[in-house]
C-alpha cells in the first residue's frame, strides 16, 4: 500500500531541467566544450559538480579544482537568472491533479531533489507548502543513484520505504528509488526505462493513477 509519493523536482514538477541545460550549455559555449541535449540526458538527477564531470569529458584540456569551482559558480549564476523568470505556469501538466488525488486520499508527499535551488524554486512557483516534507541537495552528500534523498524524505514523512512511490524523469533517480526499496513511476525522460515500476509520459496519465492507487 502506497501511504507517501516522493517526488523529484526538476523535470517532474517543473520545468527547471530546460533550465539546466540552456545554462549548462552557454558555460560550455563560453569554453568551447560540445554540449548537447543527447549529453544533457546524462546529467539528469546528477549533482552540479558531477554533471560538469560529465561535461568536461569533452574538453581538450585538464581543468584545476579551482577552475572546476569557478565554472560550476558560472553554471549557478547563469541558472539563477533564469529561475528567477520561473512562474506557476512552468508547473508541468498534471502536477497539481496528482497532488489533489494524493491528499484526498491521505498520502503524504515529499520532494527528494539533488539540487541545491529547490527551495527558491518551490517559493518561485508558489508549491513550497504544497509538500509534507521537502529534502534538497543541501541535505544530503550522496547523490542519485544513492536512494539517500528519497530514504531521508520517507524517514521525514514517518513512512517505511516499502510504503514510498517515487516519481522520477531521470534513469539515475529511477534506479536511487530502486535502490532505497521503493516502488518508482517514471515520467518524461525516464518513461522508456525499463527498470522502473510503472511508466508514464505525464503525470497527467490518469489510467496510471489509478493503477498504482487503486490496488
Ligand atoms: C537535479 C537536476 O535535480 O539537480 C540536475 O536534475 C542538477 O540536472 C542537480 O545538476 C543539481 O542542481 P543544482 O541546482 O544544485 O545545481
Ligand atoms: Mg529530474
Amino acid at each position: 500500500m502506497i501511504k507517501a509519493v516522493i517526488f523529484d523536482l526538476d523535470g517532474v514538477i517543473v520545468t527547471t531541467d530546460d533550465c539546466h541545460y540552456r545554462a549548462w550549455k552557454q558555460m560550455a559555449d563560453g569554453e568551447g566544450i560540445y554540449f548537447d541535449r543527447k549529453i544533457n540526458e546524462r546529467l539528469r538527477g546528477v549533482s552540479r559538480m558531477e554533471s560538469l564531470e560529465i561535461i568536461l569529458e569533452r574538453a581538450d584540456r585538464k581543468y584545476s579544482q579551482e577552475e572546476k569551482e569557478a565554472l560550476a559558480y558560472k553554471k549557478n549564476e547563469i541558472y539563477k537568472k533564469l529561475i528567477s523568470e520561473l512562474t506557476e505556469r512552468d508547473v508541468l501538466p498534471g502536477v497539481k491533479e496528482f497532488l489533489s488525488e494524493c491528499k484526498s486520499r491521505h498520502i503524504l508527499t515529499a520532494i527528494g531533489s539533488s539540487s541545491k535551488n529547490a527551495k527558491p524554486i518551490l517559493e518561485r512557483i508558489g508549491m513550497f507548502s504544497e509538500f509534507d516534507a521537502v529534502v534538497d541537495g543541501n541535505d544530503i552528500s550522496k547523490s542519485k543513484p544513492d536512494p539517500e534523498v528519497f530514504v531521508k524524505a520517507a524517514q521525514r514523512l514517518g513512512v517505511e520505504r516499502e510504503n514510498c512511490l517515487v516519481v522520477e524523469d531521470a534513469c539515475a533517480g529511477v534506479d536511487a528509488g530502486l535502490n532505497g526499496g521503493m516502488r518508482v513511476l517514471a515520467v518524461g525522460s525516464a518513461a522508456e526505462y525499463e527498470r522502473a515500476t510503472y511508466s508514464a509520459n505525464s503525470l497527467e496519465d490518469k489510467e496510471c493513477f489509478k493503477l498504482i492507487f487503486q490496488q
